[in-house]
């Protein structure tokens, strides 16, 4: 991969930057600022270099969101245009219109059908916008899409300053330091499977948390009441013969109207599993103790239904770790990031299933197309 620190030259020249500026957004307030910010640095330096910078992106699934509540929130950091078009006559005329070291954003990518649908007319009429692509979009680098697949093939291309450090840091955990401790919280058990045939290899050990929980409990012939269950997942049982995997064992349900820790082998049949109980945390503070790498991705429990301790706790335990500390992005990253803790951290990613796809394939479609 090129790195966009070695363009030079490039007065002048349209540059296309693919950014992922998919925030969560109440109204047209943007709730968590962070893939906004971790752009900056990106765009900074391309436009004080005179360059014209295109700023494309996506905005949630749905095909009519628009990117204006990020363009109100952007342009506080620097002089910035936006234009409600993507390849149509008016975003041509604002990129023709644009003056050495100016900021354009278009609209949406995703109100382009051919974004999704990886079409080579859409890639095409994007590449006529610039004379160079820029990837800061690690977060959405493990879809297929137009402009991350395609689009790098028709232009120079150039991997931004986030990303690179995306791919630096998320690395390390390719070619682990031992002991190393993985943390895998969080719901939907089948997207975590392969990450932890993955690490139940590699690492020294992994911790399970969070709803994914339940299913091997369930799977160890344990009553989980009315936890969330998958019916669909392949069988568990060579993963609980692995003695790297370590289970919590008590737990916190609401019982008689309070939230109480119980043990995991005394669940009631109306009652659910929120959360990880703190004893159990004790097992995992030994080990985050020890370790030289501690990787961690999920909550430890349903954390917007506020069963939030056992998520806390291991925040707290991994901001004061003497090992690296690598947090996969999404929940567990909005959570720090909230508490204003991300510089306790060696990296926190701010991406969610590219994150997850990163640490199971070692790489992504993104990073392939820049190759
Ligand atoms: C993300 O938030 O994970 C990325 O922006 C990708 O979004 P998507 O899951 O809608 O493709």
């Amino acid at each position: 991969m090129r790195s966009v620190k070695t363009l030079k030259n490039i007065k002048g020249k349209k540059v296309l930057i693919r950014t992922d500026f998919n925030v969560p957004l109440n109204g047209n307030k943007v709730l968590d600022t962070t893939r906004i910010t971790s752009a900056l640095k990106t765009i900074d330096f391309l436009r004080k270099k005179g360059a014209k910078v295109i700023l494309i992106s996506h905005i949630g699934r749905e095909p009519k969101a628009t990117l204006k509540s990020v363009f109100l929130l952007l342009k506080k950091y620097f002089p910035l245009c936006y234009v409600s078009d993507i390849i149509g006559a008016d975003a041509q005329k604002a990129v023709r219109e644009m003056k050495n070291g100016d900021v354009l954003m278009l609209e949406n990518l995703r109100q382009d059908g051919g974004e999704k649908s990886g079409d080579k007319i859409f890639s095409l009429a994007l590449a006529k916008l610039g004379d160079i692509y820029v990837n800061e979009a690690f977060p959405v680098s493990h879809r297929e899409d137009a402009s991350i697949v395609l689009l790098p093939k028709l232009l120079p291309s150039y991997a931004g300053f986030q990303f690179e450090r995306e791919v630096k840091e998320l690395s390390k955990i390719l070619k682990p330091k031992h002991p190393f401790l993985f943390i895998q919280g969080g719901a939907k058990a089948e997207t975590k499977i392969p990450l932890l045939k993955k690490y139940l290899k590699e690492a020294d050990h992994v911790f399970l948390g969070g709803q994914l929980v339940d299913d091997f409990f369930r799977a160890e012939g344990l009553n989980v009441g009315k936890s969330a269950v998958d019916n669909n997942l392949p069988s568990l049982t060579a993963f609980l013969k692995n003695k790297k995997l370590i289970l919590p064992e008590m737990v916190v349900v609401l019982r008689d109207g309070k939230k109480q820790t119980v043990s995991i082998k005394d669940i009631h049949d109306s009652e659910s599993i929120f959360d990880i109980g703190l004893s159990s945390i004790d097992a995992l503070a030994a080990l985050i103790k020890k370790a030289k790498l501690i990787v961690w991705n999920g909550p430890m429990g349903w954390y917007e239904g506020g069963y939030v301790k056992g998520t806390e706790e291991v925040i707290k335990l991994l901001a004061g770790a003497k090992g690296e500390t690598i947090i996969g992005g999404g929940d567990t990253a909005v959570l720090i990031e909230k508490k204003k803790m991300a510089d306790k951290f060696t990296f926190v990613s701010t991406a969610g299933g590219a994150a997850l796809e990163f640490m199971s394939k070692g790489t992504l479609p993104g990073i392939k197309a820049l190759k």
